[in-house]
């Protein structure tokens, strides 16, 4: 497994890989659901390449980009046995050098949802996730469906700017009690922890509400708002029921849709949602 930080270091490793090439890319402070990526990644293509960049860009001002987990080492420890070829770590400098000002901006989509609460979000996720596709020209790229919106986001993207490579997205990794993996998690305390399960409880009443025949989109908020306020240390930021393909919310619910949330926990913020139909 090869490791490189410099974009020309990187170019000359991707320039020996021959036959297709799986991207994964990832912020580092690796769990279970970013090595799911990777391990169906290696059983699709021929060579995997992980990249490793806390992206400064997606960060607002008041997000939590100085404190985001970093430990190289531990993640290198984890990728190396999955058989990966090449590790990406590229600077902040590397990827932006000073008088950088290139964008790349998904329009309606990037509007509602995580786009609403965390303004210029998606401009940073679809500028450096199309670096990444033009550095390391991947034949799949691999994202986990825990960012259900950034995942539709990137696939437009994908479309709309001709890349020539499939969007795969893979199912969300969860602890036992629910709690969807993510980098954040490391933030909680232990009754913030235990409390955190809210999401998947609040997401699985509103399915088995939708599965009993409710249809009005309404009510099947009202439920996940229910649940989510039973529960004194969560904070609702929001609750979704919306058109699977648009994002926009639903008043009825039918064909695909998808139900999302985010909530806070004390200061961390967390999300979740689930397909329906
Ligand atoms: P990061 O949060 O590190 O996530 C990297 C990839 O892992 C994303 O595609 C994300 O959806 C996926 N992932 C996270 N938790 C998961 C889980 N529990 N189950 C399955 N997949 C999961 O998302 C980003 O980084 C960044 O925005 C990035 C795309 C790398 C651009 O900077």
């Amino acid at each position: 497994m090869k490791t490189v930080t410099t974009l020309s270091d990187l170019r000359a490793a991707r320039l020996s890989l021959k036959g297709t090439v799986g991207l994964v890319p990832t912020m580092g402070y690796l769990h279970e659901g970013h090595l799911s990526l990777i391990q169906r990644a290696k059983e699709e293509c021929k060579h995997v390449i992980v990249t490793i960049f806390v992206n400064p860009t997606q960060f607002g001002p008041n997000e939590d980009l100085s404190k985001y987990p970093r430990d190289l080492e531990r993640d290198l420890n984890l990728i190396r046995p999955l058989g990966v070829d090449l590790v990406w770590n590229p600077s902040a400098e590397g990827m932006y050098p000073s008088g950088y000002q290139t964008w790349v901006e998904v329009e309606a989509m990037t509007r509602p949802l995580e786009g609403a609460m965390r303004p210029g979000h998606f401009k940073g996720v679809t500028t450096v996730v199309a670096k990444l596709f033009n550095a390391t020209q991947p034949d799949r790229a691999y994202f986990g469906q825990k960012d259900a919106q950034q995942a539709a986001v990137i696939r437009k993207m994908t479309q709309d700017l001709n890349f020539p490579l499939e969007i795969v997205v893979c199912a969300t990794v969860r602890e036992a009690d629910g709690l969807a993996m993510s980098s954040r998690n490391k933030y909680l305390n232990e009754d913030e922890r235990k409390a955190a399960t809210v999401l998947f409880r609040a997401l699985s009443a509103a399915k088995e509400l939708y599965e009993a025949g409710e249809m009005d989109a309404e009510k099947v908020r009202g439920k996940m708002k229910e649940v989510v306020t039973s529960e004194p240390l969560a904070q609702m930021q929001y609750v979704s029921c919306a058109d699977y393909d648009t994002l926009e919310e639903l008043d009825v619910v039918k064909g695909k849709a998808l139900l999302s949330m985010a909530v806070f926990l004390g200061k961390t913020r967390l999300i979740d949602n689930f397909a329906l139909g």
